[in-house]
């Protein structure tokens, strides 16, 4: 894993997005993995600038996001169909054909989570995958305890899960119980990887990510070091408890996007 060190949000935010960039760029038919959660918000603008003040051609592009929460229509105002078309799709332009999402409505979601992997298959995989990091460590919404071997599946909520994201409902009764997220597999099965962290609240899990050399399925995130191409972006704040960081590993080297 490659750790990039950055002094805040906006610093990791602009590197994020012209990491983005660069992968379109070299491949304008990139199949882009997409996260939502406060973090990426911040690189999704910075992204959306950059693709229009460059021209950059976007219409090959194909887009995957990791989760949706089930019972939630891709209307439905906090659905994160509707965060990515506002924080993303609409801005870019990007027709419904290129971008894709569980539904968390879908009448059988089983049979969407197989309709999902499937999609993945099709297009041949995803390129460059966008990830957050939960409080618990969780990536997607695969929580604590999720085997490492998961594919797309539904997930139910650690209750501190849900208590983190009461900040985006009204009530935090209202957050969903349960979530359609791709599996661990199915995030490790991308061809590299990118893990922004921002703010005192991911110190903790930043800390066990970089520190602990175990992986173990009580903490998902640790399944990134089974992966050979893991770029980490985390802000000092993030950092504020890692004692080194900086340094790539030797054993590991950042793909070059
Ligand atoms: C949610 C999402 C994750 C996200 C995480 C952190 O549960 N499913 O993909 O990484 O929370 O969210 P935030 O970026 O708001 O801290």
């Amino acid at each position: 894993m490659q750790v990039i060190r950055v002094k805040n949000y906006n610093e990791m935010s602009e590197k994020a997005a012209d990491m983005l960039a660069a992968q379109v760029k070299s491949k304008s038919d990139s199949v882009l993995g997409l996260a939502t959660g406060g973090t990426p918000e911040g690189t999704y603008k910075a992204f959306v600038q950059k693709a229009l003040q460059e021209n950059l051609s976007l219409s090959e592009l194909t887009t995957f996001n990791l989760d949706e929460y089930v019972g939630l229509s891709p209307q439905h105002p906090k659905s994160y169909h509707l965060y990515m078309k506002n924080h993303l799709f609409q801005p870019l332009a990007l027709q419904p054909s290129q971008t894709n999402l569980p539904r968390g409505n879908a009448p059988h979601l089983e049979k969407e989570a197989e309709r999902y992997e499937r999609m993945i298959k099709e297009v041949g995989g995803i390129d460059l995958q966008l990830l957050g990091i939960g409080e618990n460590g969780h990536i997607g919404f695969n929580e604590p305890g999720t085997s490492f071997t998961s594919r797309t599946h539904i997930e139910k909520l650690n209750p501190t899960t849900r208590e983190a994201n009461a900040r985006y409902f009204e009530n935090k009764e209202d957050v969903p119980e349960h979530a359609i997220t791709m599996g661990i597999s199915s995030i490790l099965d991308s061809r590299s990887i990118l893990l922004l962290a921002s703010g005192e609240r991911k110190k903790e899990a930043v800390k066990r990510l970089l520190e602990d050399e175990n992986t173990r399925e009580d903490f998902p995130a640790s399944s990134l070091k089974n992966h050979p191409y893991v770029t980490i972006i985390a802000d000092e704040h993030a950092l504020a408890v890692v004692s080194k960081t900086d340094e790539p590993s030797e054993k590991d080297e950042a793909k070059p996007l």
